[in-house]
């Protein structure tokens, strides 16, 4: 599976989401996550992504690896999204900034 990693929080620039092929993103308040049931790695999102958030599992670096299970504990929360649409607000400000998972909201 691929995984989405802590770079997206309070980002979410959505522009994953367009590029999959089998709608594998699911949407919290400012986090997407990727269905590790749904996704085929197919990695077309990877460069898609402005914050460099994506991961294949094997390569998401060594301080992000809980994310591989957060990505699998969020998903029935979250809802389906299909669509690209507007980034958070301060996604620009926010994005490369340093132990977001505090602001995580689910
Ligand atoms: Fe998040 Fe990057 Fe997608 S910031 S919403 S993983 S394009």
């Amino acid at each position: 599976t691929h995984v989405v990693t802590e770079n997206c929080i309070k980002c979410k620039f959505t522009d994953c989401v367009d590029v999959c092929p089998v709608d594998c993103f699911k949407e919290g308040p400012n986090f997407l996550v990727i269905d590790p049931d749904e996704c085929i790695d197919c990695a077309v999102c990877i460069p898609e992504c402005p914050a460099n958030a994506i991961f294949a599992e094997e390569d998401v670096p060594e301080d992000q690896v809980g994310f591989i299970a957060l990505n699998a504990e969020l998903t029935p929360v979250f809802k389906t999204i299909t669509r690209t649409k507007e980034p958070l607000p301060d996604a620009d400000q926010w994005n490369g900034v340093a132990d977001k998972l505090k602001h995580l909201e689910r």
